[in-house]
């Protein structure tokens, strides 16, 4: 049976090369990988830690792209590609264009759509934009739903989708950081890192953590639905955390989008205690979360890695599709107001007690064998409709009131 998979940026990326390496290991299966490359360098990093090659690569980005662009791009390099690979199922990983617009092609050419990471919402579309749209419209499309918790699951099910077509697998990428946080340990790499960081970024912050009182915090920043005011608040939040406490070091990998680069070059350039880094391969980045004392962010995945690490998260954020990290204790939502994110992260500076109760480690996300299950779906059920050549499930129609 032939599994096509897309992806596009760097968190699908981080999130499939479990899936890729599990289907590669499969009797019975093979594994097509298209990439549309909806992030060039961002992805390319994330082939190379986990030693993956497209055979198909879309090359569709550019820069100042939109949500049109991406789309259309993706839609029509897939037509033709579908057509002449006619695989039996097409997977897509999560809420991003690239993902929405694989699974309309493949819905397009009567494939079957299996979505990895279905079933997170914050039902309400404009947050985060465009993602909730593009993960509701996904599954949709999609006849299997690989849900990775308990709450995923029971969002689809409220939606009507069928309880035989929704799995519960956890998600992939716990099975992502184990894999390097394993090889991390196994070789010891953690010294390497700490030259790394010194000689690339002059920054001894991994190596110091604690000597002083000092403290690294994490910051990565990028959701659309803040650019212009929100990322101005949250750069201004950071330089006045920076300037109020000299011995906290801010590493900051900014992401290439120039709406991000700009705001966050112009106000915290220069700041001596802000360090602007470009982008860190996954393997670095995960050590730096392992080093640092808290993470302010408004990424998806790194709500998800950062409490199995144990290290509390502020989420700058108004809603979040994650709400089980939250419901553990180990991440908060601060928004984009810039008092609020300087005095939650001062608390969090100053409040042991606190402190203590945010970074215990917890993992609602999984155990890191999400791949490995939804390999044995489709080995066992989607091969078996095929077989059986059953109709493609579809949803309940009547909680949908046609
Ligand atoms: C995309 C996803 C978002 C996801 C994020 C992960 C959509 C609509 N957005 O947002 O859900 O959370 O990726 O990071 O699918 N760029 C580069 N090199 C790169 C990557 C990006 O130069 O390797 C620059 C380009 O100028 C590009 C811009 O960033 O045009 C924006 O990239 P895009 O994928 O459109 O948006 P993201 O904010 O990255
Ligand atoms: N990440 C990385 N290098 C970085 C920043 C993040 O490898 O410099 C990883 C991070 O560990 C997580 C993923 O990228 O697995 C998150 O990507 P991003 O925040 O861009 O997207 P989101 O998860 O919000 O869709």
């Amino acid at each position: 049976m032939k599994v096509f998979m897309v992806f596009g940026t760097r968190p699908e990326a981080i999130k499939m090369a479990p899936v890729v390496r599990a289907i590669d290991g499969a009797d019975g299966l093979d594994g097509v990988v298209c990439v549309t490359a909806q992030h060039r360098e961002m992805l390319a990093q994330v082939l190379k830690v986990f030693d993956i090659t497209p055979q198909y690569d879309l090359d569709i980005m550019t820069e100042g792209q939109d949500l049109f662009d991406i789309t259309t791009k993706s839609l029509s390099g897939l037509r033709n590609i579908l057509g002449m690979e006619e695989p039996e199922i097409v997977l897509v990983q999560g809420d991003t264009t690239t993902a929405f617009a694989a699974s309309l092609a493949a819905y397009y050419s009567k494939i079957a759509v299996g979505h990895v990471e279905a079933g997170l919402r914050t039902y309400d579309k404009l947050s985060p934009f465009p993602e909730e749209g593009m993960r509701h419209l996904i599954g949709v499309l999609a006849d299997y739903h690989f849900a990775p918790t308990k709450r995923a699951m029971s969002n689809l099910l409220k939606e009507g989708v069928s309880k035989e077509n929704i799995w519960l697998t956890g998600n992939t990428v716990v099975d992502a950081l184990f894999h390097v946080r394993g090889r991390q340990d196994a070789s010891g790499s953690g010294a390497e890192w700490e030259r790394y960081f010194e000689e690339k970024w002059n920054l001894s912050c991994p190596s110091r953590f604690g000597d002083d009182g000092g403290r690294l915090v994490l910051v990565t920043g990028h959701r659309r639905e803040s650019f212009g005011e929100g990322f101005e608040n949250i750069c201004m939040a950071l330089k006045e955390i920076a300037e109020r406490r000299r011995n906290v070091s801010i590493v900051y990998p900014v992401h290439l989008n120039p709406n991000v680069q700009g705001p966050v070059r112009r106000i915290l350039g220069g700041q001596p205690n802000i360090y602007l880094i470009d982008p860190l391969d996954y393997e670095p980045f995960v050590y730096l979360m392992s080093r640092c004392y808290l993470v302010l962010t408004d990424s998806g995945g790194i709500q998800e890695e950062a409490p199995s690490i144990g290290k509390p998260v502020l989420v700058m954020r108004q809603k979040t599709e994650r709400p089980e990290g939250v419901e553990a204790g180990t991440v908060k939502l601060v928004g984009t107001d810039k008092e609020k994110i300087v005095k939650e992260t001062f608390r969090l500076f100053d409040d042991a007690s606190l402190y203590e109760r945010m970074s215990t480690a917890v993992n609602p996300y999984g155990d890191g064998r999400a791949a490995e299950r939804i390999v044995e779906v489709l080995e066992e059920r989607v091969l078996e409709d095929l077989r059986s050549g059953a109709e493609r499930p579809a949803r309940d129609r009547t909680k949908l009131g046609v």
